[in-house]
């Protein structure tokens, strides 16, 4: 943790923009259950998105007094100041630098608020790159110290955030198949077969709404779960057997994994004191209809599930034009306002300008 403290704020510009755009991910062994601060009671591995990202710019004016003014798809908001706010409390030993400032953050989404995808992963971790870049700019960070950091504290602002910060794969949490890996920050991953390389996710939107269980609540209820350790056990296993599939491109080893970490996910839901239900009558249709169209037509598509009712089908590349004229076909009547969004397997977040004054 030492080697994350900012601790000379010298070199810092008396103002600055910086804007930076980072995708959501989506965890194909999931992170459910963390200790203080933020630190994973089980490592994960997540596909980096391509178009599901936020776009944030952060504006910097030297002050001697500290302020936040915060934009939300050009419209000044309140409602996510709190969170902003605990975030950079959670950070003050590790950039200092910040409240030397007056922030003035825009932020957007590319998907829509309401589509019930945590849009925390993609703004926690745009936040971050946006904040670690002036102390690149002042401190000379290499690259490589430059991602570690903002891994770092994307995940005190949010834990799977931390993923979002490398493409086309995050590892997040210690495991020793992983070198490398490790509870405090994520790393990247790209030993796979080509077939991942340009893996698509189409996400079916059963339910736009907010989510009925927040996942701080989710995984507090991991503590005194009657499973957890077993669980936690098994999301170890499993990261070494999904090592071996990304690598051999072996696809119905893959869906077996996936599904059954999605499901699982859901019943340490279900089985939790107290419980829920976080599926949808909807959702277990388009499982259903997919497992059929995959018995039928030999096509090798699967599905993964967040915390929440949408429905996320992945499947390679090639298989595009099939999965999608089935999901006109059959799913999209599931979905709320019939909407799905297409979306695929991505190289992480991208710098769009930087000024410093
Ligand atoms: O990062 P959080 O605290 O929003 O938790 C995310 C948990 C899951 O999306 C359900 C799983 C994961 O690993 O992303």
């Amino acid at each position: 943790m030492q080697e994350f403290i900012c601790s000379s704020i010298k070199n810092f510009p008396s103002s600055a923009k910086v804007s930076w755009t980072s995708p959501s991910n989506i965890a194909l062994v999931k992170y459910w259950g963390k200790k203080p601060i933020q630190l994973p009671a089980n490592p994960s591995l997540s596909f980096t998105l391509n178009n599901c990202y936020t776009k944030t710019e952060i504006e910097f004016k030297k002050s001697s007094s500290f302020s936040i003014e915060l934009y939300v798809d050009g419209q000044k908001n309140t409602s996510f100041l709190e969170k902003i706010e605990t975030f950079f409390s959670r950070i003050k030993e590790f950039c200092p630098y910040l409240f030397n400032y007056q922030l003035t953050i825009h932020t957007e989404n590319t998907f829509p608020h309401s589509s019930g995808i945590a849009s925390s992963a993609s703004g926690m971790s745009a936040l971050s790159l946006c904040i670690l870049s002036i102390e690149k700019y002042a401190n000379n960070l290499s690259e490589s110290q430059f991602y570690k950091k903002a891994s770092f504290i994307s995940r005190l602002g949010s834990g799977s955030a931390c993923r979002s910060v490398y493409g086309p794969i995050g590892i997040w949490g210690n495991h020793n198949s992983f070198s490398g890996s490790n509870n405090e920050f994520a790393i990247s991953y790209d030993a796979v077969h080509p077939i991942f390389k340009n893996y698509q996710d189409t996400i079916l939107l059963v339910d736009k709404g907010k989510k009925q269980v927040s996942s701080t609540v989710g995984h507090k209820l991991m503590n005194n779960h009657p499973f957890s350790s077993l669980r936690y056990n098994q999301a170890n296993h499993n990261l070494i057997k999904l090592k071996e599939i990304l690598s051999d491109g072996d696809l119905d080893s893959f869906i077996q994994l996936v599904e059954s970490e999605a499901l699982t996910l859901h019943s340490m839901m279900m089985t939790s004191e107290p419980y829920f239900i976080l599926m949808k009558p909807n959702t277990l249709s388009i499982i259903e209809k997919t497992w059929e169209f995959r018995k039928e037509n030999n096509v090798p598509v699967c599905i993964t599930l967040d915390a929440g009712a949408n429905v996320h089908l992945l499947y390679p590349d090639q298989e595009k034009d099939n999965v999608l004229s089935f999901v006109k076909d059959k799913l999209v009547v599931y979905c709320e306002n019939q909407q799905y969004i297409c979306d695929r397997v991505g190289n992480g977040p991208t710098l769009i300008k930087e000024h410093y004054a």
